[in-house]
């Protein structure tokens, strides 16, 4: 039966496991033409031959999200296999190495924000012409976590790196809406999938030198209680459902634990009570009716 998605393609970074295939597996069961780009090679080959084996138009194409000439590699493949794109899926992300901020790694840090955050500019950048270039419309979805809507202790660089995702996302709603191309943000709390073992897939590029690299005892203690907290998560399966559900009614912010909800509304009810101080400022309360500024 036809649908919104049927005949459709989408880009998905990030596709050979975890949330990626998952929601490849989704989309596709949707109708969609699926391009699956990702890092890891041999892998990607497997999970593309399995939804092959299923009956799905899934193509591959290597991927390396830091790399912007990857992602123009991968637009020209799915407009050579497909004609169109609808569709970017930008879900690629690593979760770096929980730790003190004496601790820092700067090239984890690093790794972690030229993932998670130019990963996505990029995946942006590559595909929202395609997508304007036909008028048909379409989807960018952004795959940020619940860590994008609040700080969590020792988890600075993957918290920073989602709460930018989410504020790009908002940045490019607005940008996109005249194009009819709808941008969404997944923010999902724990999914069971391989995040906490991303260091698999770290690029050389961003190795840490021996002397510089964090004690293994203090690494230890950081992996597993990140290995727990994904474990006690929801499945993959479960999260893509929910994806297709939410891109149908054209949500915005897509949530996929709501018992996390007293966490933002708690932090967003924070953030318009300190406006009651800046209003009973004696230095800038006078401002209160002054109108707003934006560009
Ligand atoms: N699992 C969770 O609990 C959870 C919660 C919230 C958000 N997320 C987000 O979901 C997204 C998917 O993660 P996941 O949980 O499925 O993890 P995962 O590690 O199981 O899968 C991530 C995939 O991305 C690929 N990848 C890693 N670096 C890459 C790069 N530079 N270029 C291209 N591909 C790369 C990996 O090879 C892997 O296939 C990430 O953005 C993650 O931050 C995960």
């Amino acid at each position: 039966m036809s649908n919104e998605f049927s005949g459709k393609t989408a880009i998905i970074s990030g596709a050979a496991g975890g949330i990626g295939l998952a929601v490849a597996e989704a989309l596709a069961g949707q109708g969609m033409n699926i391009v699956m780009g990702d890092i890891d090679s041999s892998t990607l080959s497997e999970a593309s031959d399995a939804l092959k084996e299923k009956g799905y138009n899934v193509i591959t194409c290597p991927l390396d999200v830091t790399d912007y000439t990857q992602w123009e590699s991968i637009v020209e493949k799915a407009k050579e296999a497909f004609g169109k794109v609808h569709m970017v899926v930008n879900n690629a992300g690593v979760g770096g190495t929980p730790g003190k901020i004496e601790d820092a790694e700067h090239e984890t840090w690093r790794w972690v924000m030229d993932v998670n955050v130019m990963g996505v500019l990029y995946g942006a950048q590559a595909t929202v012409p395609a997508i304007k270039e036909h008028g048909e419309g379409g989807w960018v979805l952004n795959v940020a976590s619940m860590a994008g809507m609040m700080g969590m202790p020792y988890a600075g660089a993957y918290c920073a790196s989602k709460a930018a995702v989410v504020s790009m996302t908002e940045s490019w709603m607005a940008e996109l809406h005249p194009h009819n191309i709808h941008v969404s943000v997944l923010c999902p709390a724990f999914v069971k999938t391989r995040i906490h073992e991303s260091h698999r897939n770290r690029q050389e590029k961003y190795a840490v030198a021996k002397e510089k690299r964090m004690s293994k005892d203090k690494l230890m203690a950081g992996a597993q209680a990140a290995a727990a907290a994904v474990e006690s998560g929801i499945p993959v399966s479960m999260l893509a459902e929910r994806v297709v559900e939410a891109l149908r009614s054209k949500q915005t912010y897509i949530y996929s634990h709501p018992n996390y909800r007293k966490v933002t509304s708690g932090r967003a009810k924070a953030i318009d009570m300190a406006f009651v101080d800046a209003e009973e400022s004696e230095v800038v309360g006078h401002l209160i009716n002054d109108d707003i500024v934006t560009f």
